[in-house]
């Protein structure tokens, strides 16, 4: 058994982050979003892993490999990205004729992926994919059961009028059949070889595609709101561990890393991850705040957001549901003119 991790593509939906960082990698939590697929893949006892890489190629390469793991893992690169079934044709030298789990790396399932590679294996399919109902099944690929649920009649790929609200997670296994799935399909009106085509395929040649439910939460990490969401749940699971002294008023789970001083002004009520050499002065860190290394914050009150490493934010009032870069500067200046200066990059979005 091996796996197939994909993190390639644009990330067009979370510019600006991913003008200068892969969209897999943006952390949440404080780690990239791209280690919890390898981490359930490892769990699931796989231990040789492909990533398919697209354009930040040695971003990706460099993130995953400044970490140890217990597992071969093998870079792929995807040239241009034309879609989820293409990455398997690019990986058939990697694949071979074993079975895989193909994994989006934007992706977070909380259960991991145990119990669904062992349904695979115990119904002997020939792919299974994973489902669960959504409010919005228009912006996913969608399953059409049987009558009595228990097969798959039919996927669709976003569909306008969809047959159902049961949303495919980007999580699949495949038996070495889908390679010759996956040569068979032509790309779709997005111009993409989609894998809910390819599956179809399988579907409409008689083989095997079982489904199984995810229980727990699942995010598809597109949208900003989305990255929020996902920190929201994670940090809903964490427990606390504060490895500085400080004597900040702190309340509920926070973990606070090594190198970090926080004043005794500061008040922080968790859920909250704090990175190292972290600097906060007077401020308050509210629920669900993931901040980075090297961050500064200094008289400022945040909620509900995610800050990357080295930004610095100073006298900046409220802040809350915020997704804000590395590097990043907010302050309040005190010189004349007063008012708002803007450096702001492309696709920047301010809500004031
Ligand atoms: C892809 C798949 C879609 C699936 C989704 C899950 O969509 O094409 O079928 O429901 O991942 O994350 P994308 O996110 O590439 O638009």
């Amino acid at each position: 058994m091996k796996a197939l991790i994909l993190s390639g593509g644009h990330g067009t939906r979370l510019r600006p982050l991913t003008y200068s960082q892969q969209k897999q990698l943006i952390p949440v939590a404080n780690k990239p979003v791209l280690f919890y697929a390898i981490e359930d893949v490892i769990e699931a006892g796989i231990y040789e892993i492909g990533i398919i890489v697209g354009p930040n190629a040695d971003q990706v390469k460099r993130t995953v490999l400044g970490r140890e793991w217990d597992a071969e893992i093998e870079f792929i690169y995807q040239g241009d990205p034309r879609g989820l079934a293409h990455a398997i044709l690019v990986a058939r030298d990697f694949l071979g004729d074993d079975d895989f789990v193909m994994y989006l790396g934007d992706n977070i399932l909380r259960e991991g992926i145990v119990e669904h590679l062992n349904h695979f294996k115990r119904g002997d399919f020939d792919a299974t994919i994973l489902l669960q109902e959504v409010p919005n099944p228009q912006q996913f690929g969608v399953a059409e059961l049987s009558e009595d649920g228990k097969t798959i009649r039919r996927l669709v790929e976003k569909p306008k009028v969809p047959p159902s609200n049961l949303a495919l997670v980007g999580i699949y296994f495949f038996k070495s059949i889908i390679h010759e799935a996956v040569k068979n399909i032509k790309p779709s009106w997005r111009n993409e070889l989609e894998i809910t085509d390819a599956i179809q395929w399988l579907i409409d040649h008689g083989y095997r595609v079982g489904w199984t439910k995810v229980t727990g939460w699942w995010k598809d990490t597109g949208k900003p709101e989305d990255i929020l969401d996902a920190n929201r749940l994670i940090l809903d699971d964490i427990k606390a561990d504060i490895r500085v002294r400080t004597n900040a008023r702190i309340h509920g789970r926070v973990v606070i890393e090594e190198g970090t001083v926080i004043d005794e002004d500061t008040v922080i009520k968790g859920p909250v991850v704090i990175g190292k050499n972290v600097r906060i002065i007077d401020s308050y860190i509210g629920p669900y705040t993931s901040i980075g290394d090297n961050v500064v914050i200094e008289n400022t009150e945040i909620e509900d957001s995610i800050v990357l490493e080295g930004s610095e934010i100073r006298n900046a009032g409220r802040i809350v549901e915020s997704l804000i870069g590395r590097g990043v500067k907010i302050i309040n200046g005190t010189s004349h003119p007063f008012g708002r200066k803007l450096v702001i990059g492309d696709n920047s979005r301010l809500i004031l």
